[in-house]
């Protein structure tokens, strides 16, 4: 049986590679594991909380209505860090395709985490589709304003922790050339470097990114992971280093942010508005791809 329903989570199987899956908790729908040909793909913390006392630390969390803490707007400011998906239990929606193996899941405001709907009042409908490829993990949503009369504003984002070997020599490309704000700097600069490489903290949003832009995290010269988008232009990158991993309970261990970087695919520059009634969609496709260098256009 590809598909495995628990009380607590999800686990696809891909049917022909029994060493192809992916196991999503109700809590959040988070992805928090997808091994390919045996090789786990994602970082997870091993203090995460998988009991629905908080976020997932690792995995793909999902961000939505906001992206970070929002101090401006009058609704949104409500709600805490990253909104309210990540901290919800959705329903698991059931299996759509058998082969390559996708189910869906569903939020909405009647079930949502009732601590933040209350925060926050607004009327939507979330769909979550996951499809298990041979080589790769396709995220999609759908996000509906199931208003009858008010524009629904929000961030969306898939917070997207990638294991990797060593991060002193993983790289991230294809994103020179683009306008990056630096949250910990606080400032925005046209990004001049070839690569983004690490050596501290790193915390920065790449603005208006084109789809044609590839994301791939690269060691050695070697392609780690490729990651496409649809309709989520800017793309957040993150590592917190020795002081901000130390001071996070649910991170370890604590030499594990040599293990991750975050590449997020996200609409978080803008907000998107959609009228009552519209359906918003995007997704994420994580694979491993061969090298491809894109240089400034
Ligand atoms: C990233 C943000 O997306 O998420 C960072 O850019 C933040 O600023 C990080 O620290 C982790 O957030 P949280 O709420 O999961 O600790």
């Amino acid at each position: 049986m590809s598909v495995q329903e628990t009380e607590k989570e999800v686990i696809l199987t891909h049917p022909e590679n029994k060493s192809t899956a992916v196991k999503i908790l109700k809590y959040g729908a988070t992805v928090y594991s997808w091994t390919l040909n045996g090789d786990e793909q994602l970082w997870l913390s091993t203090a995460a909380h998988m009991d629905g006392s908080k976020p997932v630390r690792g995995g793909i969390p999902l961000v939505f209505p906001v992206f970070g803490k929002n101090e401006t707007d009058e609704l949104l400011s409500k709600l805490p860090q990253h909104g309210l998906a990540r901290n919800s239990t959705w329903e698991f929606l059931g299996q759509t395709k058998s082969n390559p193996p996708t189910v869906q899941f569903g939020l909405n405001e009647k079930i949502a985490n009732a601590e933040l709907t209350k925060l926050w009042s607004e009327k939507f409908n979330l769909i979550l589709t996951i499809e298990l490829g041979a080589d790769f993990l396709k995220t999609a949503i759908s996000i509906e304003n199931s208003a009858t009369s008010k524009d629904l504003k929000f961030n969306w984002l898939f917070h997207t922790y990638l294991r990797i070997p060593d991060i002193e020599d993983t790289m991230v490309s294809n994103l020179v050339g683009m306008k990056v704000h630096d949250k910990l700097l606080h400032e925005a600069f046209i990004d001049k470097h070839p690569v983004i490489q690490f050596h501290q903290e790193t915390d920065v949003v790449y603005e208006k990114v084109t789809e044609e832009r590839v994301v791939q995290v690269v060691r050695q010269g070697h392609p780690l992971h490729t990651v496409k988008r649809e309709n989520l232009p800017d793309v957040v990158v993150w590592n917190p280093w020795t002081e901000k991993s130390g001071g996070m309970a649910d991170f370890e261990p604590k030499s594990g942010f040599k293990e991750m970087v975050c590449v997020e695919p996200g609409y978080v520059t803008d907000f998107v508005t959609l009228q009552p009634g519209k359906t918003w969609n995007a997704s994420q496709i994580l694979s491993k791809d061969k090298l491809k260098y894109q240089a400034i256009q």
